[in-house]
């Protein structure tokens, strides 16, 4: 059972009278699916059944008990939702073992991309520069919201099927004393590879700079030791492996580096230091909070921790990243990345060089099966990607595999 923080009062007042509801429709998905695969019932009910099944890199498909949770109206000065959010900023050091003397969390309104822009916009020095390490569009992307801060970057940039080498970010380093941060991304979402942020960070450290990690889509499945990786701050998102849902992003910064900040900002609303002076010293948000986000937040740390942590997501993960490899290459799909490169957060592959084949038509078949698959990005090859996080099991990449075959037959490309 999962604990719920709902009240049952209002669970209670949710049920009451229920509107008269037109006849059930059953959706294709139920039909071809059991069909082929079984009866659904025979599937552990991990994700709810009604909507599509979310194999992106978020949003992602949540817990029916983290939807659940949204079902209140939270005042954003109200007593209960600031003690919400107090919970969650501890919770949130708590997945990464982080000490709390050490570290901090401070929570962002909006996407990702937003707390990445606050961390360049207000922890880089007027006279700073970043050097971004570049293996993928999300590394291009902080490149470019420094170049639209006006901040000096430097780039080193590899292969986005490869790791970039330790010597090129060392030389960077130390041709270049102006260089103030170095900023990589931890799982480069693009192709799916996971750069050694460990390696990098003990670089970083010992040439005296600052370190920032985009950890978007691998924090809370990937081990991540923040003081061990030399971190001062670590991004990521709600709606990706902690299983939120969308509306804010978080930042967890080391105290002594953040506070020596003061007077960096280029923006208001994305000022990192008065977030956080204004999280420890009332407990609320400068503006408008996602109130209802931060309530499915707290839910699905829950169950995060009631899984078993990150042991327990990345355990979950990988077993659906290796079921979906098998099934794939099975039916002769091929992985972009080298074995040794992959990580199971999310994996592209290589379009079939089969003359029916049309990625369009495939995703749309797949959609119509109730299978939501990514488009890819990486520059160099023609791919597409499947991601194997938010709360889906072995039992859903069945289902998408099986959703794969009848689309891909239905195109008339032959499988095996
Ligand atoms: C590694 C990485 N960085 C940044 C982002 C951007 O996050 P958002 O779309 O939430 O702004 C993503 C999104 O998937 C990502 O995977």
């Amino acid at each position: 059972m999962h604990r719920s923080y709902a009240l049952d009062s209002e669970l209670g007042h949710q049920q009451a009278p229920a509107p008269p509801s037109p006849a059930p429709t059953v959706r294709p998905l139920d039909i071809s699916i059991s069909a082929c695969f079984g009866s659904p019932m025979n599937r552990k009910p991990i994700a709810a059944a009604k909507d599509k099944t979310l194999f992106t890199p978020g949003p992602l498909t949540t817990s029916h008990t983290v939807k659940q949770a949204m079902l209140r109206d939270l005042g954003s000065r109200d007593r209960e939702f600031i003690a919400v959010v107090g919970d969650v900023r501890r919770r949130l050091l708590a997945v990464c073992g982080a000490d709390a003397r050490e570290y901090t969390t401070i929570i962002m309104q909006g996407s990702g991309t937003f707390s990445l822009e606050a961390v360049l916009a207000s922890t880089i020095p007027p006279r700073g520069k970043l050097l971004v390490i570049v293996n993928g569009a999300y590394g291009r992307r902080i490149a470019h919201i420094a170049s639209v801060l006006h901040i000096e970057t430097a780039v080193v940039t590899a292969a986005e099927d490869a790791h970039p080498p330790l010597t090129e970010i060392e030389a960077a380093l130390v041709s270049d004393p102006t260089i103030s941060h170095a900023a990589i991304v931890h799982c480069e979402t693009t192709s799916g590879i996971i750069n050694d942020i460990r390696a990098v960070g003990a670089l970083v450290r010992r040439l005296d700079r600052g370190y920032i990690v985009d950890a978007m889509s691998s924090f809370g499945a990937v081990p991540i030791d923040l003081a061990d990786c030399h971190i001062d701050y670590l991004v990521s998102s709600a709606n990706k492996c902690l299983e939120g849902v969308p509306g804010f992003s978080f930042v967890l910064a080391r105290r002594a580096t953040l506070s020596g900040t003061e007077g960096w900002a280029r923006s208001v609303s994305l000022d990192l230091l008065a977030q956080w002076r204004e999280l420890d010293a009332s407990g609320q948000f400068r503006f408008t909070p996602p109130t209802h986000a931060l309530l499915a937040f707290r839910q699905a740390l829950l169950e995060f921790e009631e899984e078993g942590g990150v042991p327990a997501r990345a355990a979950r993960y990988r077993s659906n990243y290796e079921t979906l490899l098998a099934g794939m290459e099975t039916m002769g799909f091929e992985p972009y990345l080298r074995a040794e490169d992959r990580g199971y957060i999310i994996t592209s592959f290589r379009y079939p060089t089969h003359a029916q084949f049309d990625f369009q038509k495939f995703y749309e078949g797949l959609n119509q099966l109730g299978q939501v698959i990514y488009p890819g990005k990486v520059s160099n090859a023609d791919c597409f990607r499947i991601g194997h996080i938010g709360r889906i099991d072995a039992a859903d990449v069945h289902a998408l595999l099986g959703a794969i075959r009848m689309t891909l037959a239905g195109m008339g490309v032959s499988g095996e």
